[in-house]
């Protein structure tokens, strides 16, 4: 087999066979075949794209350059969520205690937050004492014990997906519809739980912008998932404004047990609820989604949500003190409103511009390796479809010494103010199973 007929096979839009797939993957990650050669498959399979069995074998052939997490020991349903990346998103710290007081075990491996978007481990360390590096026994564990554990990686899992993301991030070929749903499921194939449940998020502040192509997404992951034994489902969701009103670390963790005391903003509340609801169906605790929506909202004013979150806090030797006194979380030191110039309908709000404005406030990494400051961030006072009088706060900037002026500016630019009432668009927007 030779590379470059492999790459005219693709330029020439024609199917990549299992072994082709096999033989670049090996190649790569072994380092026999160079970059030069694997850029222009890329290129030419984000031009031509992949088909479904392509799909699928690509994302076999990841899954397999490393190693997988193996939860048979574990006594009970293995479930898994993803999102695919949002501004706001504290989702799994809501959801996760949740469907673990439903009884599910969630073995759950987050990452950090990169550019405009935040990672589930970096709000999980602004919590004292928090600790996401757990060995492997411990992490299962725990799964078994408590019901719930969020780590980092351990394992050495897609190692050909993270040599081939690396390329794809300087080719210019991240975008591509079946490079990211196999890049994305092979990753959560190799995590080890039975069902898997995707956020897909559609908007400004997402990598889909439409739904359209957000559900073209769906449909690859959800049915690389069920080809390879895995049940999934994927629910498209709302990303045309930052999710929930805190954006930055404590400040999102503070929001997400709000929203398990019963407090939580609206919208981010029936997103949780909605993501509970259809695990609890996948795995049959419930039948119908009213008796899952029912359940779920149950283990919410009971407590026993919350106290799943408890209960992990205090496993990864976090200080669970913070669930009742917020002041033991990281605070920036100032609090500004940015106020509005006009008064009006606010029609629309960048996801992406708050995201930045926060990584301005240093809430985020430009850099892989930046360092981040867990207290800062941005409050959401006003929300699309919100009336503002000029001179009401449109956002708070909670900041150190760092972005304020930077931030301020990103903010006004993220905001449109219109005359006209706005229709508020649903946060679910569609559901792929
Ligand atoms: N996230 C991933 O893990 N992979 C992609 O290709 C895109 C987003």
């Amino acid at each position: 087999m030779r590379v470059v007929d492999i790459i005219t096979k693709k330029r020439d839009n024609l199917p990549l066979s299992r072994e082709e797939i096999h033989f670049i993957i090996d190649g790569y990650v072994k380092g026999e075949i160079p970059d030069y050669q694997v850029s222009a498959l890329l290129m030419a399979i984000c031009f031509n794209g992949l088909n479904n069995e392509e799909q699928i074998n690509l994302t076999m052939e990841m899954l397999e350059s490393g190693e997988s997490i193996g939860l048979s020991s574990i006594n009970g349903i293995c479930v898994d969520k993803h999102s695919t990346g949002g501004v706001g998103d504290k989702t799994t710290l809501v959801f996760a205690p949740i469907v673990a007081a439903c009884g599910l075990k969630v073995a759950k491996m987050s990452g950090r937050g990169l550019g405009h978007t935040g990672g589930t481990l970096d709000k999980l360390e602004s919590i004292p004492g928090f600790n996401i590096s757990v060995s492997s026994e411990a992490f299962l564990k725990q799964v078994s014990d408590v019901g719930i554990a969020v780590i980092g990686q351990t394992a050495n899992i897609t190692p050909a997906d993270k040599k081939l993301y690396a390329l794809r991030d300087v080719t210019g070929t991240v975008d591509s519809i079946g490079l990211i749903a196999s890049s994305i499921m092979s990753k959560k194939l190799a995590s080890g739980a039975s069902r898997i449940l995707l956020d897909v998020k559609v908007g400004e502040g997402a990598f889909m912008k439409t739904l359209k192509e957000a559900r073209k997404l769906a449909h690859s992951m959800v049915n690389i998932g069920n080809s390879l034994g895995r049940n999934t489902v994927a629910v498209l969701t709302n990303m045309n404004e930052p999710l929930g009103k805190m954006v930055g670390n404590s400040l999102e963790v503070i929001e997400a047990i709000e929203t398990l005391k019963g407090n939580g903003p609206k919208a981010f509340t029936k997103l949780c609820y909605e993501l509970a609801a259809q695990m609890l169906l996948m795995t049959n605790i419930c039948k119908t989604r009213d008796d899952a929506i029912k359940l779920v909202k149950q283990k919410i004013s009971s407590g026993e949500a919350l106290n799943k979150l408890r209960e992990m806090i205090n496993a990864q030797g976090g200080n669970a003190k913070v669930i009742e006194d917020y002041s033991l979380l990281p605070m920036a030191k100032h609090k500004e409103a940015i106020v509005s110039r006009t008064s009006g309908y606010v029609s629309d709000i960048n996801a992406e511009k708050i995201g930045l404005a926060g990584m301005m406030l240093g809430s985020g990494r430009e850099n892989k390796n930046d360092v981040i400051d867990l207290g800062v961030g941005v409050e959401i006072n006003k929300a699309v479809g919100d009336y503002v009088n000029k001179g009401e706060p449109l956002v708070t900037l909670y900041y150190n010494n760092k972005g304020r002026a930077a931030a301020e500016a990103l903010v006004y630019e993220a905001y449109k103010i219109e005359t006209e009432a706005v229709k508020k668009d649903d946060i679910i927007l569609d559901i792929v199973r």
